[in-house]
């Protein structure tokens, strides 16, 4: 049995009384919330909040309105999280409350609120909840969370992969894109670098898949042509299209802090069921990765494209079926 979520800890004390609505910022599950009348979900995170709609809780991926409180989940992205703070502010009648992990910097959030105003704090299991009276916040914390050209020209937001500027792994595969045909699709877009290199003349429709919402939305801003559609979705869970000529991805292979490598094994199989049987996979990992077993189980013909200190580059053709 898993341990009472950190943030429930003022209420069980009875330093905090639920008020009559509660908006909760990025949970990363529903621990702790069947207690509370009027929840409200915000969650952009696919796989999170399709759960969470399915618990029967209504989720937005962007909430708005009022609510007698709002709880705010830390990301690991501090100015993601100091907006969603004046959000919060701006969006709460009565208690903000924020609750983090050491490792995601509640401490210092937690020092820039109280220059601001007076707070109570618990700490509890590798972290912190403190909670104060909404109060206005320093419009700038709202402005930095926004969509703004990073340096390469590109809309992003903190909080998405690499939103600051192109991650290296991705400037690797791009020159494998040239003459690509057909239909393209690319797994875990992010917000849409990849793509915008593979989308050449010969493409006839290309489309993005991507989990976190806020990325979708910048990747729409970042491809305006025709051809190229914009799913927000799991790859893991993929419902059957139509088949693609060719998939590109520069997978996650992480949810949390640690490697995963289970998530981009998942995506090479998601990447062998949407493929043509003739169809190829052009795909970029950290080196360390161990991806050399799932692609030879999940396609015929497998290469390897690069090797560089960092990352390994592959190209695997003809999916088994
Ligand atoms: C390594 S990043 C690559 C992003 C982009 N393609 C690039 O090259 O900059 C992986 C992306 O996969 C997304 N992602 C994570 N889990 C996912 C899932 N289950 N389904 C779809 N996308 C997911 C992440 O939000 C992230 O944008």
């Amino acid at each position: 049995m898993s341990a009472a979520p950190r943030f429930l800890a003022p209420f069980e004390q009875g330093l905090v009384e639920p008020a009559q609505s509660l908006l909760v910022i990025r949970p990363a599950d529903a621990l702790g919330l069947s207690g509370f009348e009027g929840v409200t979900i915000e969650q952009g995170f696919y796989p999170v909040a399709t759960a969470l709609e399915g618990a029967g809780y209504p989720v937005s991926a962007r909430a708005e309105g009022r609510f007698g409180m709002v709880l705010v989940n830390l990301t690991r992205a501090k100015a993601e999280n100091l907006a969603n703070i004046a959000r919060a502010c701006a969006m709460s009648d009565g208690l903000v409350l924020v609750n983090g992990a050491k490792k995601d910097g509640i401490e210092s959030l937690l020092k820039a609120v109280k220059k601001i105003t007076s707070v109570d704090v618990m700490s509890k299991a590798h972290g912190k909840v403190f909670w104060f009276e909404a109060t206005p916040m320093p419009e700038e914390w709202r402005v930095a969370g926004e969509m703004a050209a990073n340096k390469d020209g590109f809309m992003t937001a903190p909080g998405m992969f690499s939103s600051e500027k192109v991650d290296v792994g991705s400037t690797l595969l791009a020159p494998y894109f040239e003459g690509l045909k057909g239909r393209v699709a690319d797994l875990g877009a992010g917000w849409g670098w990849l793509s915008a290199q593979a989308l050449g003349p010969d493409i006839s429709e290309m489309v993005l898949f991507e989990a976190e919402h806020k990325a979708v939305e910048a990747a729409k801003l970042n491809l305006t042509d025709l051809r190229v559609r914009f799913e927000w979705a799991d790859v893991l869970t993929l419902p059957k299209q139509l088949p693609f000529d060719v998939v590109i991805s520069n997978p996650p292979f992480h949810q949390t802090r640690a490697a995963e490598p289970s998530l981009g094994v998942g995506f090479i199989q998601a990447a062998a069921k949407l493929l043509k049987p003739k169809g190829r996979l052009l795909m970029v990992a950290n080196r360390q990765l161990p991806y050399e077993r799932a692609l030879e189980d999940t396609f015929r013909k497998v290469e390897m494209l690069k090797q560089t200190n960092g990352f390994k580059l592959f190209e695997a053709s003809s999916p088994r079926r």
